[in-house]
């Protein structure tokens, strides 16, 4: 009698385990499955979102979505996709939104939707400390370096034309950077907290930052695949709670109506 007992504990005890393991393993499910929602970054933009010494993912935009998620209920994961595959991992539906410090653009609102803005931005110059580059109209005539397609590559083609060789513009902003450490380049454009943060975490290298008041104020939001009112419906949401419970603010040190 005590020994069918034993067994009767043991086995209940296994099946209580077997439904535990498999209901872990129905929330893990990949992709827009479940409610885990698979995210598209591009991990080379300190402090926004880049690799930290252990090979995770993060980042102010990182902090900002993880705040965003948990207002709205929503599980993410993120994958490190790249600057440009990340667009087209969005359009065609591999990954549930994008955040990258993207650029809320008339452009790509054609080809995408976004959430309302979370970040305010703008471009700045970076040129070697010993430059006579004051303004952005100072560049003209000068090679410029900026990473593909954003808005950086957007106004140098402004000032220089669309298919200047005069532009360098690699995959990465660090690349562009480096281009012009190379003297390939007499100066970079890119994002106001990016170019900071390289300066900020390279005091040996001898740089000068110049704002310029032609650069207008840009507005990243998440981005998400045209039509997929549901996933920017959630996404506000927990924007909107983030906005006002002030954790917004907490994270990026801005008031964003
Ligand atoms: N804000 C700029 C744009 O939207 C640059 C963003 C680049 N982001 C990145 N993670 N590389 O074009």
């Amino acid at each position: 009698m005590k020994l069918v007992k034993k067994y009767w504990s043991v086995f209940f005890l296994v099946i209580t385990l077997s439904l535990f393991l498999a209901a872990c393993g129905s929330s893990t499910g990949s992709g827009s499955s479940g409610d885990k929602l698979v995210v598209a970054t591009d991990a080379t933009y300190a402090p926004m979102e880049y690799m930290d010494d252990s090979g995770n993912i993060v980042g102010i935009d990182i902090d900002i979505v993880d705040a965003i998620a948990e207002a709205a209920g929503i599980e993410v994961e993120y994958k490190n996709y790249g600057w440009e595959p990340l667009f087209a991992a969005v359009e065609n539906g591999e990954v549930d939104f994008a955040v990258s410090s993207i650029t809320i653009t008339d452009d790509r609102k054609e080809s995408f939707d976004f959430t309302d803005p979370y970040f305010v931005a703008n471009q700045v110059i970076l040129v070697p400390a010993n430059s006579d580059v004051e303004s952005f109209e100072e560049l003209k005539g000068k090679k410029v370096a900026v990473q593909i397609n954003t808005t950086g590559h957007e106004v140098v083609k402004g000032l220089l034309g669309k298919t200047s060789s005069d532009i360098v513009a690699p995959k990465t902003m660090p690349l562009a950077i480096t281009e012009m450490l190379n003297g390939n380049a007499d100066a970079a454009v890119g994002d106001n907290s990016v170019v900071l943060e390289y300066v900020k975490n390279n005091p040996d290298v001898e740089l000068e930052i110049i704002e310029d008041d032609s650069f207008e104020k840009e507005y990243y939001g998440l981005m998400v695949k045209k039509g997929n009112s549901e996933i920017v419906d959630r996404l506000n949401e927990g924007i909107q709670k983030i906005k006002e419970d002030g954790t917004l603010k907490e994270l990026t040190g801005m008031d964003i109506e």
